[in-house]
């Protein structure tokens, strides 16, 4: 039933234009999101994974623009919306945490003004409510001394704190939706590990949609339902997690698998791969991966492989995939 999906988005493009030419950033790109689960969007930088969550909050930056698509939000067309009612959105049903939060939080302010200032442009609660609902926040999200917290400014805090106080702010008027962009990539790994709980935790308790982006398969293979590997702007492998972690099926993805951190592995020996994600303003012909990926065929170079469903649920963009074992496909000898 439709009335069970948060979001929805269908085709989405996202194109820069300058006066002579027309790049795609995000292309054709479909998922869905419901009450209580999450999304892993992965891919390395330059995949169109910011682009793609921007698009959804009409946040773009100057010269980017939707080229094709639907956004739906619980039955609200979002690119119908003008900008007045889309500010109506934006912080009380879909909130967003970016990846540095000491650049989200605005310097001058202290922390409890900010959370006040989000609590108060969305709900008619008075002053004092809406200070006691910050401290309660501050609290929700593990910060301690949340009295003395809520007098502090953001500069007198950790990158970890800081990042705990974007999530009140994000949770501040009980959002139905939360897009996260790699909002632990600033963060060393023990507090990336606390952050990630709190994200569950607090899912928990609210039934929340999250959405979380990031480069790290590391970051979401604990957290996420389901997971979209994006290449070059293209959804390359979609999945229920276990399966892209445990039986991935394009080499990208494989990849991706491979250079994750192994503890019984030094990191001088860990693998990457080779080469960067091509340029939105030089796409390479046929499959966007074929540059650089270690099971590539001439039909490859030729013409793009489409979506598949090589197995109920499991999507993949790739001439070869096909239903793997435990271990997924064997990108090398
Ligand atoms: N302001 C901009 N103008 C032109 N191209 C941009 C701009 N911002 C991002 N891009 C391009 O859009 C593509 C997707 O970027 P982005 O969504 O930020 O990737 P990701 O979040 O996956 O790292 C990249 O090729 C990037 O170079
Ligand atoms: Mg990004």
């Amino acid at each position: 039933m439709m009335s069970d999906v948060l979001l929805s988005v269908e085709n989405l493009s996202m194109v820069f234009e300058n006066k002579r030419r027309t790049f795609t950033a995000v292309d054709n790109l479909s998922f869905t999101v419901k009450p209580g689960q999450t999304l892993g969007i992965v891919g390395e930088s330059g995949s169109g994974k910011t682009m793609a969550s921007l698009s959804v909050m009409n946040l773009l930056p100057n010269q980017g623009k939707i080229g094709t698509g639907k956004i739906n939000f619980e039955g609200t067309d979002l690119l119908a919306l003008k900008e007045k009612d889309m500010q109506k959105i934006r912080g009380k049903y879909i909130s967003m945490i970016f990846q540095d939060p000491m650049m989200s939080l605005d310097q001058v302010y202290t922390v409890g003004y900010q959370i006040v200032e989000a609590i108060l442009a969305h709900e008619k609660v008075s002053k004092a409510e809406a200070k006691e609902r910050a401290i309660k926040l501050l609290a929700s999200v593990g910060i301690p001394h949340s009295e003395r917290v809520f007098n502090s400014y953001p500069f007198q805090l950790s990158g970890g704190m800081c990042q705990r106080v974007m999530i009140a702010i994000a949770l501040s008027c009980n959002p139905k939706l939360i897009f996260a962009d790699e909002p632990t990539t600033a963060l060393d790994v023990t507090v990336q590990a606390q952050i990630l709980d709190l994200l569950k935790k607090v899912q928990n308790e609210y039934n929340m949609g999250i959405v979380i982006i990031t480069h790290d398969l590391g970051v979401v293979a604990d957290i996420a339902d389901r997971i979209i590997v994006m290449y070059a702007g293209k959804s390359m492998e979609e999945a229920p997690t276990e399966t892209i972690m445990f039986r991935a099926s394009h080499p990208y993805t494989a990849g991706l698998i491979k250079s994750m951190p192994k503890l019984s592995e030094s990191v001088d020996r860990l693998y990457s791969i080779e080469g960067m994600v091509p340029d939105i303003r030089n796409m390479p012909k046929g499959c966007r991966f074929c540059t650089r990926c270690p099971l590539v065929e001439e039909r490859c170079r030729v013409e793009e492989p489409e979506m598949r469903e090589i197995e109920p649920g499991h999507f993949v963009r790739c001439y070869k995939a096909e239903p793997q074992k435990e271990g997924g496909v064997q990108i090398n000898g």
